[in-house]
């Protein structure tokens, strides 16, 4: 058991509530079928046609959160091959940089990915309205976060939930307990090749 000091109780406090809430949309064991997914109608014969996500999801690298699937390790593995762009003008943009935030709370350092990141958006997903394109710019907040601002706008929504901490807060501050396990297992052979 790794102790780690919050700085607020009213902010480990907040982080708390939000994620009760947070819990019942993220934690689900299952996918959900078409038929009761509340977009498709359940009554038309068409749903017959589509694929599962349980059939499509359950095949790729298996995750325990949110929609239960380790997405960069199935693209970096090849078990998928979006497409990257409609019109072949579109100049693809993958940026390799890692950006360290929080480097002053109590939580571990938060490890930024760049690369991870461009590997499926484009810089204008980010910059400059959700973040500066300069180190430090940012005023960075966990609450915010929370709330489905900054990291939040896609981390909980599209991409993996913020119940996952330690995929965010990866990197031990000097003097602190090393980096704690991630609540994933990570499938042997998934890491991809650096
Ligand atoms: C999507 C990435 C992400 C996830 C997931 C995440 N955090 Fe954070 N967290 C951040 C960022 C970025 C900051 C930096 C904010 C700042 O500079 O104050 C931060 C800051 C914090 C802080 C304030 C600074 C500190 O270290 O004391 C606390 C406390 C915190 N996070 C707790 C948590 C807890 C607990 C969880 C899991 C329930 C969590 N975070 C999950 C990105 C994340
Ligand atoms: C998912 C969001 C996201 C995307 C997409 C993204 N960035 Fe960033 N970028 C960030 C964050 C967060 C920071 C740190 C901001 C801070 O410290 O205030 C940052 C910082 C930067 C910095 C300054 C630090 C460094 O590493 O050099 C540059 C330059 C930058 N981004 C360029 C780009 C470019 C070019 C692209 C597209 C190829 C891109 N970013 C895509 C989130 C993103
Ligand atoms: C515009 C959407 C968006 C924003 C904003 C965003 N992310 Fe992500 N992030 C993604 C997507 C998409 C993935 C890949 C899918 C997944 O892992 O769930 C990802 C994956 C990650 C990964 C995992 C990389 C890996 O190797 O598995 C980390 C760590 C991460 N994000 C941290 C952050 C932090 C910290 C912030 C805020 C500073 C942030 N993200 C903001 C969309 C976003």
């Amino acid at each position: 058991m790794r102790v780690f000091i919050f700085p607020a109780d009213s902010l480990r406090a907040a982080i708390a509530a939000c994620l009760i809430c947070l819990g019942s949309v993220t934690l689900a064991e299952d996918w959900t079928p078409l038929n009761k997914d509340g977009i498709h109608d359940p009554r038309s014969p068409a749903i017959k046609q589509l694929q599962e996500p349980a059939a499509a999801l359950s095949k790729l690298i298996p995750d325990t959160a949110g929609n239960m699937v380790r997405w960069v390790q199935a693209l970096e593995k090849g078990e998928i091959n979006p497409r990257a762009s409609i019109r072949p003008d579109t100049k693809i943009r993958v940026y390799d940089s890692d950006v360290l935030l929080n480097l002053k709370g109590g939580m571990p350092i938060v490890r930024f990915p760049h690369r991870q990141h461009t590997l499926w958006l484009d810089c204008v997903n980010c910059h400059d309205h959700l973040f500066k394109a300069e180190t430090g710019a940012t005023k960075f907040s966990m609450l915010k976060i929370l709330e489905g601002e900054q990291c939040g706008v896609c981390h909980g929504a599209v991409s993996f939930p913020l119940t996952e901490c330690f995929r965010c807060h990866s990197v031990a501050r000097p003097g602190q307990a090393p980096k704690p396990s991630l609540p994933i297992a990570i499938p042997a052979g998934a890491v991809p090749p650096k």
